[in-house]
């Protein structure tokens, strides 16, 4: 298994590299991933080219026996490139994303292009066929300090392009668009604006208030704009090198299409900081954000950027607890890594990110956080081929949709509503339960799965309605919620009653919705529905019903026989006790397994490739937990009682009860 640091050894005098690399070895690191930063010392002028310091930090690290992921270094391009041509990417305001900082490049910009291809294809061409290059990582963080939309020249162009190959005459666009609307027809492709600020703006914040057709598409093209952008770069390395490709995405991040963004790539890798200055450190936030990477390409993934200390840019987060850096990397293990690799090896002491902590402090002493990481390679060493190409079997998987975040971040109906949230309290109640949802797109949907859910599935093509039906219709079961099926894929509201093409699977009818900001009672102890509650009808089962408000009486949650299979429609938002009792109440109806287990713990059932069956114990409390499972460790060969410490970590062969 690959157990790395991300090492910028242009950050230190070359002095300093043999011991720093001793250091490494000694922390039972095999991999470094380097140079994706580092465009300016390889190419110091246009043309000049450097690769002197490379080739012998490369030499020096195979001497140690360390592995190197390549980085390609264009997100941050040197000063003469940014400057020579406009290369900066705009805002909606039509302002320049300056220099002095990274990631400022229009992917769309010719000469931007023209030169990544040119150090990308040096770079291959020198390390391509290089025995001591494990891998290659593409750029950095695509779309990261909110950098997928652009609002230059050349983007518009582009856009007209894409808008052309899309839809092939102007008439067709107004016509789907509804461009009618305020008399904004298009006389041609050149003529389509790209939605950046408007007079609307000033009274509605960050609303645009623009056409949500063109939101919608202006979305779509951005995102594809960065895929191609990655595709340009495999495409080169592809050609001198078979080492696997990877880039780094960045968990929940949803402005590109991810399960697209992952299509060019041999594995995904995604940068994991738990507690920072920015991010929820719940648990289960992390566990599904691993489901995702692992989604993105519906198979194992690597951790590029694992946190490795406390950070923030301005300000720190929490300091890891003793126990958590070794948690947080089988924590990745059980949900599908099968790389770790820590961020960063070495405290930077200057530039942006000198509170952005690695394993070893600024003055570069090994201490307890190093100490932790460099035991817990020890024991991966030994468990590598448990982990390296596992599964975790499941009955339940959880789609996400990149559309439907983007439709619901155009319009978001009401304030209180938030898709990524409505997922992730799905994930949390099925986390809860113990079902360890897998987490893709409508095309995971398998009948190996027993519950399939789909959260405000807002557009719904006539491809995935037929993928629903096939699943449901050989005896799957499917949870579907308000929000879904009521847009087209123009994002404009289906004429069809709703939920449009749902109507059939879910047997019910929305005759009005409620988006009132007022709590609604609802029956069979479960409490009250919060946020949007559809008010609907229906032929099928009735579980549960509003008894408040003037729709008291009407269902408010149902199942529908349909096929072989049954699909349960949530007509409301519900807190997170009453969800988690749907969801028991849906596993059990629908035979799902779970793992129950104490509150702040996971157990993931985990099988090696050659099939061996084990089970992996964690607790993210600061309490000692009592798992109620027993079995012999794979970590050091005890008795495990059921008893895991604060923070700890268990891998057991399960004893049978
Ligand atoms: C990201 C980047 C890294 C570094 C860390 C810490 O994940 O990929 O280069 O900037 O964040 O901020
Ligand atoms: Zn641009």
């Amino acid at each position: 298994m690959i157990f790395g640091v991300d090492y910028y050894p242009e950050h230190w005098d070359s002095s300093e590299w043999a011991a720093q690399e001793k250091l490494m070895r000694k922390g039972n690191f095999n991999a470094v991933r380097i140079a994706e930063f580092s465009w300016k010392k390889l190419e110091p002028e246009e043309n000049t080219f450097d690769f002197s310091w490379l080739d012998k930090i490369i030499d020096v690290l195979a001497a140690e026996g360390i592995g190197v992921i390549l980085g390609t270094p264009t997100a941050a391009p040197p000063k003469w490139l940014a400057d020579k041509y406009d290369v900066y990417m705009r805002d909606k305001y039509g302002r320049p994303r300056g220099f002095g900082s990274r990631r400022e490049c229009c992917s769309n910009n010719p000469y931007y292009t023209e030169r990544s291809e040119i150090i990308v294809e040096k770079l291959a061409e020198r390390y391509g066929k290089n025995p001591n290059i494990i891998a290659w990582q593409i750029d950095n963080e695509f779309g990261c300090h909110s950098s997928t939309r652009c609002y230059c020249d050349h983007c518009k162009k582009k856009f007209a392009n894409w808008l052309r190959d899309k839809y092939g005459n102007i008439d067709k666009l107004n016509s789907l668009y509804g461009t009618v609307f305020w008399s904004q027809q298009y006389d041609s492709f050149d003529d389509v604006i790209l939605p950046a600020y408007t007079s609307c703006e000033a009274d509605y914040g960050d609303r645009r208030a623009h056409n949500p057709s063109l939101e919608m598409d202006f979305y779509r093209f951005s995102s594809d704009s960065w895929i191609e952008y990655e595709q340009l770069q495999a495409d080169i390395i592809r050609r001198y090198s078979d080492k696997p490709i990877t880039h780094n995405f960045m968990g929940h991040f949803s402005d590109i299409d991810y399960y697209k963004l992952a299509a060019p790539l041999d594995v995904v890798a995604w940068d994991n900081y738990v507690d920072n200055q920015w991010n929820n450190p719940a648990y289960e936030n992390t566990s599904m954000a691993h489901e995702l990477m692992r989604g993105a390409k519906h198979k194992n993934f690597w951790v590029m950027e694992e946190q490795a200390g406390p950070c923030g840019w301005d300000m720190f987060g929490g300091t890891p607890r003793p126990g958590q850096l070794r948690l947080w990397t089988y924590q990745a293990i059980a949900h599908g890594c099968d790389g770790m690799v820590y961020f960063r090896f070495r405290s930077a002491p200057f530039g942006m990110e000198q509170y952005w902590l690695g394993l070893v402090d600024h003055d570069g002493v090994p201490r307890r956080r190093f100490f932790e990481v460099q035991k817990t390679g020890a024991e991966i060493k030994k468990l590598s081929d448990m982990f390296v190409g596992a599964e975790s079997p499941t009955d339940v998987l959880i789609v996400k949709s990149y559309e439907a975040v983007w439709s619901h971040k155009i319009k978001r109906h009401m304030s209180s509503f938030d898709y990524r949230e409505l997922l992730y309290r799905y994930y949390k109640a099925n986390n809860d339960l113990g079902t360890n949802p897998d987490c893709g797109s409508v095309n995971m949907i398998d009948k190996k799965y027993k519950v399939v859910y789909m959260p405000a599935y807002i557009i719904v093509t006539d491809e995935e309605k037929a993928i629903l039906e096939e699943y449901v219709n050989g005896g799957g079961t499917l949870v579907l919620t308000h929000l879904s099926g009521i847009k087209d894929e123009n994002n404009n509201i289906v004429t069809e009653t709703l939920p449009g093409k749902l109507r059939g699977l879910t047997g019910i009818t929305v005759e009005e919705f409620d988006s009132s900001p007022v709590d609604t009672q609802l029956s069979d102890g479960f409490g009250k529905a919060c946020g949007w509650r559809d008010i609907i009808k229906t032929d099928g089962d009735v579980k549960v019903r509003y008894t408040s408000e003037y729709y008291s009486g009407s269902p408010a949650v149902t199942v529908n026989k349909f096929g072989e299979g049954s699909v349960w429609y949530v007509a409301c938002e519900l807190s997170d006790a009453a969800l988690f009792k749907l969801v028991k109440m849906i596993s059990d109806e629908a035979g799902a397994e779970y793992i129950p287990h104490p509150e702040g713990t996971e157990i993931i059932k985990r099988r090696s490739c050659d099939g061996r069956e084990y089970y992996m114990l964690m607790n993210f409390t600061a309490e000692q937990k009592n798992m109620d499972m027993t079995g012999t460790s794979l970590i050091n060969g005890s008795m495990f009682d059921g008893k895991i410490e604060p923070y700890g970590v268990e891998i057991i062969n399960r004893k049978e009860q």
